[in-house]
């Protein structure tokens, strides 16, 4: 097959961790006979550096154009000072919104080998934690009507979190969807004993439920939710909630595994283009040292592979790759554990591209 990728690299030590996914998938290319076109395209920091604009037009055009996006990650200290349409974090924002990616697939899985590096007690993780958040990533307070005006004298800022019913529900078809392929559990996560956004997302999905009899349904206040999954975090499948809940859930649940830098993602719109990228940030404290941890973006590409091009073996491979590595002793700093090899980031897509 012959396909289109569009390339955002990114800030900080997005570069070097997409280099790493590169290899990965010309790796599998050359093993399955697909052909895998790369185009570039600058965003958030070294695109406002460049052109004034954290993503241009033709970038975007180029996103909206081809197969799939990757993304490596975007921001630093260096724009902070940014105004706020202008920081780097917009772009991102932009492509999620004009590309229609509604639905944000977070995978946290403990590797078995990387028990250890888990924050939480043995008799906690110990069961093996696999549960995925599904985040509903256009809508709510990230794109709602946002001011900042003077009343009375002093400044006063509004953000409004605006859900409308087709937002809903279609975010609620991916979760149940996705949990019908998975343990058929579903814990859909709100706020209803005090939004009225919460209040029409939890009627929404139980009528969605009703279409789905083969899953148990739970609903979950996001405040419990936060305690349940350091708590028992065994308990979860599918969880599925608003864009906001799930930016906050999924790095907490990406902490149970023990490393930020292990977990991939994937935003997938109504078609087959998505956008995948790892979902820890640029770390701009260790950006070109080639330290940084390339497997949250390999398996962000293996999802790509799998979600977007219908490529499952090709992911399987990826997956299978990672986890070789990882069984022999393979570690980057994050991930760093007594009596295994510590290795680079270009160490550890060599070693993942040779196992495939
Ligand atoms: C994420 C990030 C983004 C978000 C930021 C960079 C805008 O935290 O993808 O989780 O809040 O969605
Ligand atoms: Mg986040």
């Amino acid at each position: 097959m012959n396909k289109n990728i569009t390339v955002l690299s990114g800030d900080g030590i997005g570069p070097e961790i997409v280099a790493e996914a590169i290899k990965v998938m010309d790796r599998v290319c050359e093993k399955y006979g697909h052909t895998f076109h790369y185009t570039y395209v600058d965003i958030g920091g070294c695109s406002i550096d460049k052109y004034g604009v954290p993503i241009t037009e033709e970038g975007m055009a180029k996103c909206k154009a081809s197969d799939s996006v990757l993304l490596g990650a975007v921001g630093g200290p260096k724009w902070d000072s940014c105004p706020p349409n202008i920081r780097p974090e917009k772009a991102l924002l932009a492509v999620r919104k004009e590309l229609g990616l509604f639905a944000n697939l977070r995978p946290t899985k403990l590797f078995p080998q990387l028990a250890d590096s888990s924050p939480l007690k043995k008799e906690i993780v110990g069961g093996g934690i696999d549960l995925l958040i599904v985040r509903e990533l256009t809508g709510g307070v990230y794109f709602g009507p946002k001011k900042t005006e003077e009343v009375n004298g002093e400044l006063v800022a509004t953000d409004i979190m605006p859900y409308s019913e087709h937002e809903i529900e279609r975010i609620g078809r991916v979760a149940f969807e996705t949990a019908m392929k998975r343990g058929k559990r579903l814990a859909s996560v709100d706020k209803a004993n005090v939004l009225d956004t919460s209040r029409l997302w939890r009627k929404t999905m139980h009528r969605l439920a009703e279409e789905y009899p083969e899953v148990t349904c739970t609903d979950i206040l996001v405040d419990n939710t936060a305690m349940q999954l350091i708590k028992n975090p065994t308990q979860f499948d599918v969880l599925v909630t608003e864009n906001m809940f799930g930016d906050i859930l999924s790095d907490e649940a990406s902490m149970l595994t023990g490393s930020i830098g292990m977990m991939p993602s994937a935003s997938l719109s109504e078609g087959t283009l998505g956008m995948y990228e790892p979902i820890h940030g640029s770390a701009p404290d260790i950006a070109g040292m080639n330290i940084a941890n390339p497997l949250g973006t390999i398996l962000s590409a293996a999802m790509m592979l799998r979600y977007s091009f219908d490529m499952a073996a090709e992911a399987d491979a990826i997956e299978n790759a990672v986890n070789l590595v990882l069984d022999a002793g393979y570690r980057t700093g994050d991930i760093m554990q007594e009596g295994c090899t510590k290795v680079t980031c270009s160490d550890m897509g060599d070693l993942v591209t040779e196992r495939i």
